[in-house]
């Protein structure tokens, strides 16, 4: 068996280390993964421990899986992910998925950072998936490459109705009664992980792109041939530089401090979600 492929095994590793049964599965993004701090009856599994996780080599991912409790949902959190640009293939990108899967979670709830292409973003802001562009996907980048296990889902999966309604329109209530600047849009991803060019920011805009990243998409295809329920959310770090005149340049840095006023209303809206769980 190929790295990467005994989910079974893992999720039985993890079955041993908890008696929490999780349902529900967070993948926490860059300088994010805070939320998993706020857990009650918190058990920490560091992916160093947890064979054939991919580890994450990124400053602003701790690499733990934590599982406990968020308004009376058992969680599995994802303190930081593994991603395309590190050299993992997105088969074993979205391993962990497969892995929830496994360990009997029926929702996944990913997060991610992002540049905020659409003019009316701001940095802070939230951005409700509705929908994405998988760049590397239209190129062969695309985890359900090779030959499919039936047990696992179909072979051709509709991409239509990636991004559950139900849970979308309970993040957007939660974000109205709170007051949190939450949009609904197009995240576009991108291998990275260079930042993008500012011609190439003006491209992804003419596309119907609302913010771009280098995450998450990977994921969602693999949980929605699952059959899994899914929400995602990217917290807007930074405004993509469509122009070569700007004075500004994109860095990890700011990506990382701007984490620091979306994670509280990240927290905010997902308690909301959780709190109100569609069924
Ligand atoms: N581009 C790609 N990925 C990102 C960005 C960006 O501007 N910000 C955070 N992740």
């Amino acid at each position: 068996m190929h790295q990467g492929e005994d989910f079974q095994g893992t999720a039985e590793f993890i079955r041993d280390r908890t008696n929490q049964l999780p349902t529900i599965g967070l993948v926490l993004g860059s300088g994010l993964g805070g939320l998993a701090d706020t857990l009650g009856s918190r058990e920490v599994i560091p992916y160093s421990d947890i064979p054939g996780w991919p580890q994450s080599t990124v400053h602003g991912h701790e690499g733990n899986l934590v599982i406990g409790e968020l308004q009376g949902q058992i969680v599995a959190a994802q303190q930081g992910r593994a991603h395309f640009y590190e050299g993992y293939s997105p088969r074993e990108v979205a391993f962990p998925i497969r892995v929830m899967k496994a360990l009997g979670i029926h929702t996944v709830i990913l997060t991610n950072a992002a540049g905020g292409i659409n003019p009316a973003y701001q940095v802070g802001d939230l951005m409700l998936l509705e929908d994405h562009i998988n760049l590397p996907g239209m190129v062969g980048a695309n985890p359900l490459m090779g030959p499919n296990d039936d047990a696992l889902g179909l072979r051709f999966i509709g991409m239509a109705q990636t991004y559950d309604r139900r849970l979308r329109q309970r993040a957007a209530d939660v974000a109205c009664e709170r007051d949190i600047p939450l949009h609904s849009g197009v995240y576009c991803c991108l291998s990275g992980p260079a930042f993008e060019t500012p011609a190439e920011i003006r491209m992804l805009g003419m596309l119907g792109a609302d913010a771009v990243g280098m995450s998450t998409v990977h994921e969602v295809l693999v949980a929605r041939h699952g059959g899994m329920r899914v929400m995602a959310c990217s917290g807007i770090t930074n405004r993509a530089i469509d122009s070569v005149d700007s004075e500004q340049e994109t860095n990890h840095e700011e990506v990382l401090e701007a984490g620091e006023v979306i994670v509280p209303r990240l927290t905010t809206i997902l308690k909301g979600v959780l709190s109100n769980f569609p069924a």
